[in-house]
């Protein structure tokens, strides 16, 4: 394993301590989260979950195949624990989400979670959010519209190929630097035809788990 991925994995390794037997799990997407979820089969905790909510059709393949029951978000109220992965994170525990491209749904199991707790390797830490193009779901018949408002910003590129399990299309935000993550996150939700955007700012992550190749540290805000 290179190293990279052996610094996701020690990330999502510590977040095994938060899942709670007889709990609905809420899981993100990505490639620490899949490391995630390899690890509940392997330390035999996938058995233990009542169920997961799951945030793409990705992740919800992975879970089925090692026996986890994926669950309605409609059914289940109020997620106990989210774990998910993130493209950057600031200290205030503020992220970039949606390199996959699943992050409303990522967004909504956060909004409905008590504790979000986000797995990151190290290269993933910044001081300030923006150096990674901020991935923003839109509409498609909104596509040119919001990539015309969005130039008020920073450069919007469109995501070539992509369509979200929505429906949607992705606008990557390029060159930001964002000194106010909430007024951006909010900014750019008043534009219409935008489903969401990946700035998890209003609602960060309660808990980072920051791995490194050697072990994992805990921050919280
Ligand atoms: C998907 C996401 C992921 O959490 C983010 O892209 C990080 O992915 P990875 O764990 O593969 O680095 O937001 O939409």
């Amino acid at each position: 394993m290179n190293p990279q991925d052996l610094a996701k994995r020690q990330a999502a390794e510590a977040a095994l301590a938060y899942v709670e037997p007889g709990e609905v799990l809420g899981v993100g997407t990505g490639s620490t989260v899949n490391l995630f979820i390899d690890l509940l089969a392997e330390k035999k905790l996938a058995q233990d979950v009542k169920g997961a909510v799951s945030s793409s059709n990705a992740s919800t393949e992975r879970l089925k195949k090692i026996g986890i029951p994926v669950l309605d978000l409609n059914k289940t109220g109020t997620l106990s624990i989210y774990v998910d992965g993130a493209d950057e994170a600031n200290k205030h525990l503020q992220l970039i989400k949606g390199g996959g491209a699943a992050l409303t749904r990522e967004k909504i199991v956060a909004a409905a979670s008590r504790k979000f707790v986000c797995i990151v390797d190290q290269s993933k830490q910044v001081d300030v959010l923006g150096k990674f193009p901020l991935p923003i779901e839109v509409i498609p018949m909104a596509q040119s519209y919001v990539g015309r408002e969005l130039v008020r910003f920073g450069t919007p590129v469109l995501r070539e190929g992509v369509v979200t399990d929505n429906g949607n299309v992705i606008i990557d935000l390029h060159g930001l630097n964002i000194v106010d993550p909430v007024k951006l996150e909010t900014e750019i939700n008043l534009i219409t035809g935008v489903v969401c955007v990946g700035l998890f700012a209003r609602r960060p992550a309660d808990v980072l788990i920051v791995g490194t190749p050697d072990g994992a540290r805990t921050l919280k805000p």
